[in-house]
């Protein structure tokens, strides 16, 4: 088992950010009590409170229909340009599904609220989970690997839009001559981020994208995925920034902690998880590796969305401020957070947790607690 590479750990302090809740059921497929709201004056309390707490990022979600608990759910964009509005630190990513959007609306709509936000708005681009929901949209279910082609087209469109003077580009699915976006975005342009794990989706990081969003995992299979990214970036003579997923139980006993999981999972929907559980796991499957983020998930796993319990941030702040800095040793730059009473989680992470992360920042904490990948 090899040692996770010096060069693939971050040198700079962790970036924190917190899943915004602009669906409604929240982050686990349960019926356990959640004081958590998908609506906009929920949200913009919570984007203060977090700003506050030392959160760096929000990251907002796209889907446009119903299912598994998210009878509702309020548009990536728009939404986040008004939690931008209402905050004065915070970067809100927006969630972008090519397809839907195509990259000239999305250059241009990004670049204006980069003008409006102070720089303030980044992008994670998504390739597609739900084929029922492609179906609804009339959009065509591409093959998986042809998906993320298609997506890596789109960053590679969408940064040639901010950068370059005069744009050109003949792709399969994009095509641009001599385009000139005005006004260009400022700082310079809005961070890229990805979500997946798929080998076509680690390659696609390791090419274009300027973060590689995954979903929960332990720090040594976090730290696998690392080496392998960051090897095939640094032939393409860069470094992507790896951010990973959450569920964060935080409580001053790790038993009460452990409680309100054993919770969230007694009062799951088992008809709603298996049905997500079927969708994604057939959506991971028609990849040619035959596998994807929730090939490995189990019933457990798949009542969090994105593999958050398998991150094990739940437990005492103590405890959990030392997982995290094992996710900084296994090369993490960022730790997206789902909680349940969102507000007050928040609130609480910020001033129990973040500080005690930094605290074994500054004593250089990350050298004496070595990740070995999994083999
Ligand atoms: C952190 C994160 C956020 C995501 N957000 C969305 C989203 O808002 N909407 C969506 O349709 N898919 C979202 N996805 C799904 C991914 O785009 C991708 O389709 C899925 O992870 C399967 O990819 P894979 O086959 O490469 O593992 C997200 C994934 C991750 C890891």
């Amino acid at each position: 088992m090899a040692e996770t590479p010096q060069s693939n750990r971050p040198n700079e302090p962790l970036k924190f950010a917190y899943w915004v809740p602009n669906v409604s059921g929240g982050l686990v497929i349960s019926n356990i009590e959640q004081r958590t709201h998908w609506g906009i004056d929920y949200n913009r309390k919570l984007a203060q409170i977090a700003e506050a707490a030392g959160f760096d990022y929000a990251l907002s979600q796209i889907r446009f229909t119903a299912g598994y608990g998210a009878e509702n759910q309020h548009e990536s964009v728009s939404f986040s340009h008004a939690l931008a509005a209402a905050t004065e630190k915070l970067t809100v990513i927006a969630a972008l599904l090519p397809g839907p959007w195509n990259p000239t609306l999305a250059a241009k709509q990004l670049a204006t609220i980069n003008h409006l936000t102070n720089g303030r708005i980044a992008v994670n681009v998504v390739s597609g989970w739900f084929s029922g929901e492609f179906r609804a949209i009339g959009e065509p279910w591409l093959d998986h690997d042809e998906r993320y082609r298609r997506s890596e087209e789109f960053i590679r469109a969408l940064r040639g839009i901010w950068t370059e003077e005069s744009f050109t580009f003949n792709g399969d699915f994009y095509r641009y001559r001599d385009y000139s976006l005005k006004p260009k975005p400022v700082d310079p342009h809005p961070e890229i981020f990805q979500g997946g794990s798929s080998r076509a989706a680690r390659d696609m990081a390791s090419r274009v994208s300027d973060w590689y969003f995954t979903n929960g995992n332990t720090p040594e299979n976090i730290a696998r995925q690392v080496d392998d990214i960051q090897a095939k970036a640094a032939e393409h003579g860069r470094r992507v920034k790896i951010g990973v997923n959450a569920f964060a139980v935080a409580r001053d006993t790790e038993a009460e902690a452990r409680a309100v999981v054993d919770e969230i999972i007694a009062k799951a929907n088992p008809d709603a998880v298996n049905a997500f559980g079927h969708e994604v796991k057939n959506a991971g499957k028609a990849s040619p590796e035959g596998e994807g983020n929730w090939a490995k998930s189990t019933f457990e796993d798949l009542v969090q969305y994105n593999d958050g319990f398998k991150t094990n941030l739940i437990g005492t702040p103590k405890q959990i401020a030392e997982r995290i800095i094992d996710l900084k040793q296994a090369g993490v730059d960022l730790v997206l957070l789902g909680f349940l009473h969102f507000q007050e989680e928040v609130e609480f992470f910020g001033r129990e947790v973040i500080p005690l992360v930094r605290e074994l920042e500054a004593q250089g904490a990350e050298a004496t607690r070595p990740i070995h990948a999994a083999a």
